[in-house]
């Protein structure tokens, strides 16, 4: 089999760069290794900045975040017990985000996918890229028993962290990484969401909480817990009462409490992998980079290496130029390490850290009080809340 560009992985990245290419009359196969109701499965964050959204109608599956979508305006933060609303939308000048499920999204892509009579090859063993420095770059994989080789011009790495493009590279990359001491036990629930209209990040000192949703009558809510806690001890009832005493009094009361469908604990790390191009491999999303979800940045980084991947692809294809490809991971790069900043520091501002007392304890409340109480601060979050400008030149 023969194809212009190789995807590796069916993720949100895999999906909407193999859509984008299509477009543009670019040819392109996705090899998968699991099934499509397993990567359906995965539940994920669901805050799509606009650049998300708008590249979703470039690829022209713009129709289910119109349909689906919430829009929010504004963030708030709880802390001390109180509430603080952050207007995202008048800070920035009217900036907003959207709640949508990656779920939903990847559900949106897999179907134009199909619809589009694109190539994606599930439950495809041993996928390995080949010679993507020499002249016959190429992946190799196994299918019902039988090896099958996909010739090609460039091979896209959107495989995730755990994927096999990161690992067949691994001696010519510099890796970046942090952890942090404890992990988010997040549950979904078909109960409506508490806010509605704003996300809630919430800092106290039982620890960090946060109330999203999906829709109007499917919420997400997240408490930060030990790492070696395990979803077992987790009943639903322990989970309510411990999100209850982490929010403000009115927000505790208001919770529509109900059975989860989903329970799960994410540790939770940052990492960067250096360069994101190697010939004619390049990786991009969760594959290059892990964010913690604080802030969701995650998706919308995914989505930005596929704007400039693509577009590097497209002009390298129309003009014969390989201007973009020679710049994309410096490009790519100079927006993940803002994210990468961003997602940090509100991981810092509102989780209780287990050796962190007395003066580090002080300082975060200072800063919390700063952030609500000065424009230029609650400024500088709003304008990372909604995504920073791609910069596409
Ligand atoms: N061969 C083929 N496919 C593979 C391999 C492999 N060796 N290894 C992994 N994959 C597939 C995975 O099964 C998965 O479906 O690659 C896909 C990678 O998808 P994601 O992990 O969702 O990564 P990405 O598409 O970059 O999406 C980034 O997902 O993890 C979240 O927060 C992240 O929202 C962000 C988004
Ligand atoms: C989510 O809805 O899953 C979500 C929202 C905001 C975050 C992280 C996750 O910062």
């Amino acid at each position: 089999m023969r194809t212009q560009v190789a995807i590796i992985g069916a993720g949100p990245s895999g999906l909407l760069l193999g859509q984008l290419l299509h477009k543009a009359g670019i040819d392109n196969v996705i090899l998968e290794r699991q099934t499509g109701d397993y990567v359906l499965g995965r539940i994920r964050a669901g805050i799509l900045e606009q650049i998300t959204v708008d590249l979703l109608h470039e690829a022209g599956v713009g129709a289910g975040v119109d349909a689906g979508g919430t829009v929010h305006h504004s963030i708030e933060l709880v802390f001390a017990g109180t509430r603080h609303p952050i207007d995202v939308h008048g800070l920035t000048g009217g900036k907003v985000v959207t709640a949508y499920g990656q779920t939903e999204l990847t559900r949106d892509l897999m179907q134009a996918r199909a619809a589009a009579g694109l190539t994606t090859v599930y439950e495809a063993a041993n996928v390995t890229p080949l010679d993507f420095d020499g002249h016959q770059p190429r992946v190799t994989y196994e299918k019902d028993g039988q090896t099958h080789t996909l010739d090609c011009d460039f091979i896209a790495g959107c495989d995730g962290y755990h994927g096999v493009s990161r690992a067949s590279v691994k001696d010519s990359i510099t890796e970046y990484e942090r952890h942090y001491p404890f992990g988010w036990l997040g549950v979904l629930a078909d109960v409506p969401p508490v806010s509605p209209h704003a996300i809630v990040y919430g800092n106290s000192e039982r620890g960090f909480s946060l109330c999203s949703m999906r829709s109007l009558t499917r919420s997400r809510y997240y408490v930060q817990c030990p790492l070696d806690d395990k979803v077992e001890d987790w009943s639903d009832q322990r989970f309510w009462d411990e999100l209850r005493r982490r929010l403000d009094p009115a927000l505790a009361e208001a919770i529509v409490t109900g059975p989860t469908i989903e329970k799960s604990i994410a540790p939770l790390r940052s990492f960067v992998a250096e360069p994101m191009r190697f010939g004619r491999l390049f990786l991009a999303g969760d594959a290059a980079h892990i964010v913690p979800p604080t802030g969701a940045k995650g998706l919308n980084l995914a989505s930005s290496d596929v704007k400039y991947l693509s577009s590097a692809l497209i002009e390298y294809f129309r003009d014969k130029s390989p201007a973009a490809i020679d710049t994309y991971s410096e490009r790519c790069l100079r927006r993940v390490w803002k994210a990468e900043r961003f997602s940090w520091w509100l991981t810092s501002l509102l989780h209780r850290f287990p050796d962190t007392q007395g003066f580090g304890q002080k300082i975060q409340e200072a800063e919390l009080d700063y952030l609500v109480s000065s424009v230029a601060a609650s400024t500088t979050l709003a304008e990372n809340y909604v995504g920073l400008p791609l910069e596409l030149r």
